[in-house]
């Protein structure tokens, strides 16, 4: 949520930040700036809109070989010029790019005002630039500290100041910031994506640090500027998977890649001789694992989800009770943790504030609590007592979609090795094990039916209201296809358990008004089947997502019931081959109705405020 990027070096930093700030979109994208120093002092440029726009209407004279950007998700204030960073002093001292959420700007506000300093922006990033140019330390790491030392809240920000034209520094808390190495010239970003193509070697900050970064090199130091010891690493990661290569967006090529994802987070994990699976990085030996007694799993949106999918897994394999909550819910009600519980916090971005924040209260209150995470070394996959990576590589749409097959793909593992220490008998694992490895090959064929889900979407995507309905592991599958649907599609889509429609939603059912069933061929099978003859002599319109061989009696031959069938796995895995097909019918909604994909309205990647 909101990008930072900045350069100090030999070359020009504007083009530099520009492309930085493309590849950063998908953090927000209702205005962008730019600050850069020279001998002539500090030049900002901003506005409302795209970096394309800012890119645009830059000055031909915008030189300058340090330099700061920012692409903004509005929080504080509408996005209009003004409210674009980066912010200044009012006097040309200073330029600071700041993502998160100063919570007592209103107070600092005031106290300025009072001070007679005028205030041009409705942000409380400006509040900080006025902090740090009145600060009389007599060094910029200094004049941040201090500044910083009056604020409260979350960020993660870079600084220009003319009086020390040779640098850039940053400062996070609760939002991520790593530094890039390069040769004779280094990098600030907040996000790796704005920097890969310059390098892969970085170190990430951690909360409550400042990092001085010039050409040469960089230090950091605590909030008190103590010295701390770190070095930067090099990330294994390939740049071109930033790149949406021959696909139209980052959605379709995110969601062509769920095979070879699937097979990375299973590459090494499934153990056939014992019917288990090995997840090292849990750090629970077995005795440790047979005292779990009870397992939960927080997530936010998509994650969540994913999480109940997971809860369903657990239960069903382990049996042992679990149970997915909202991780934005669970920190509000003082929860009690207890100590025979697995808590299991999962995320893709790893920095969903969130998330961490409730990581950070079972932490807290003594619980232990491992990681589903996607993105190496994130806040939350440091926080945690250990986990299992994702493996599923950069995703950059807004909509998730690899990694939250990947997630689902993270508890059938963890399902499978809490349930083989207890009663799961080894022939269960091991039936799992080969479903598990059938999984990336039947995603393919999902994905191959896409021509087909491309028409069943253009005939959703113009109604304007629309249900999701399944049952027990349906149920997930159908929060997750109607949440993908409103995404990116902004139609009205509402899930329900197809058990309560009459006790209510039924109502709403009429012609205009299509309900997406989620049918797999189970125990529920016939009553589902039940309910859709419900929707049907109400001329509600149906499609049915189900395997081959269900049967829907006569609904099969009526107009406005359509059919798409996910090849067959262990029931236990259904939900995630019948979620698949529910993306497709999500992205073809929205290019139909010719929205950005990529960047729907309103939402940004990764929440990295309350
Ligand atoms: C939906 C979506 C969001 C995220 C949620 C959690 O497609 O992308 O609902 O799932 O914001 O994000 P992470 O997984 O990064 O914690």
């Amino acid at each position: 949520m909101c990008g930072i990027v900045g350069y100090v070096g030999a070359q020009q930093a504007a083009p530099i930040l520009v492309e930085g700030l493309t590849r950063l979109e998908h953090r927000g994208y209702d205005s962008a700036g730019l600050a850069v120093l020279a001998g002539t002092g500090l030049k900002v440029a901003k506005r409302a809109g795209r970096v394309r726009d800012l890119a645009d209407s830059l000055p031909k004279r915008f030189a300058g070989k340090v330099g700061i950007g920012h692409t903004r998700w509005a929080t504080h204030g509408p996005a209009n010029d003004v409210n674009a960073h980066p912010h200044g002093d009012g006097k040309g001292l200073v330029s600071v790019v700041h993502n998160g959420i100063i919570d007592n700007a209103a107070a600092l506000r005031h106290r300025l005002a009072d001070d007679g300093v005028d205030l041009v922006s409705d942000t409380d990033t400006e509040v900080l630039a006025h902090l740090i140019a009145r600060s009389g330390a007599d060094t910029l790491e200094g004049k941040v500290s201090e500044a910083l030392a009056a604020i409260e809240g979350t960020y993660g920000i870079a600084v220009l100041h003319v009086d020390f034209p040779d640098r850039i520094v940053v400062a996070r808390n609760g939002s991520p910031l790593i530094v890039g190495v390069g040769e004779r010239e280094m990098f600030v970003a907040s996000d790796l994506a704005a920097i890969v193509r310059h390098t892969t070697t970085v170190a990430h900050l951690d909360d409550g640090e400042i990092a001085s970064v010039t050409a040469t090199g960089f230090t950091t130091y605590r909030q008190d500027l103590t010295a701390t010891a770190k070095s930067a690493t090099v990330v294994d990661v390939d740049p071109s998977s930033y790149d949406a290569g021959e696909h139209d967006s980052f959605m379709r090529k995110e969601m062509f890649e769920q095979p070879a994802a699937a097979e990375r987070v299973l590459r090494g994990r499934l153990d056939e001789r014992f019917g288990t699976a090995h997840l090292g990085g849990l750090n629970l030996d077995p005795r440790e694992n047979r005292a779990i007694r009870r397992v939960k799993i927080l997530g936010c949106g998509s994650a969540y989800y994913v999480g109940q999918m997971g809860a369903g897994l657990v239960e069903e394999l382990a049996r042992i009770p679990a149970d997915a909550e909202a991780a934005s819910e669970f920190r509000y009600r003082n929860p009690i943790i207890e100590p025979d519980t697995l808590y299991v916090a999962v995320s893709q971005s790893g920095e969903t504030i969130d998330t961490l924040l409730a990581v950070q209260e079972i932490r807290r209150k003594g619980g232990r609590v491992v990681g589903l995470v996607n993105v190496v070394g994130s806040a939350i996959a440091r926080e945690c007592d250990g986990g299992i990576y994702l493996h599923a590589g950069p995703e950059v749409a807004v909509a998730s979609t690899k990694a939250l097959t990947n997630m689902f793909l993270g508890f059938a593992l963890l399902a499978l090795q809490l349930g083989r220490v207890r009663d799961l008998s080894i022939a269960d694992g091991r039936r799992l094990i080969a479903g598990l490895s059938r999984l990336p090959h039947q995603i393919e064929e999902v994905l191959a039916q896409e021509d087909a889900l491309a028409e069943v979407a253009g005939r959703l995507a113009d109604a304007e209201s629309l249900f999701f309905v399944g049952r027990v592991r349906g149920y997930p599958v159908a929060r997750e296809g109607a949440q993908k649907f409103k995404e990116i599609s902004y139609r009205h889509a509402e899930a329900y358990q197809t058990s309560e429609l009459k006790h209510g939603p039924l109502a709403l059912i009429c012609e205009t008004v299509p309900t997406v069933a989620i049918v797999p061929a189970d125990e529920l099978t016939d009553r589902n089947v039940g309910a859709l003859h419900e929707i049907a002599a109400r001329r509600g319109p149906l499609v049915v997502v189900t395997h081959d061989g269900v049967d829907l009696g006569d609904l099969e031959d009526r107009s406005g019931v359509q059919r798409i069938v996910v090849p067959r796995n262990e029931r236990e895995l259904d939900p995630i081959l019948l979620t698949v097909p529910l993306q497709l019918l999500a992205y073809h909604a929205a290019l139909r109705l010719g929205h950005d994909i990529d960047k729907p309205r309103n939402l940004a990647k990764s929440v990295t405020v309350e």
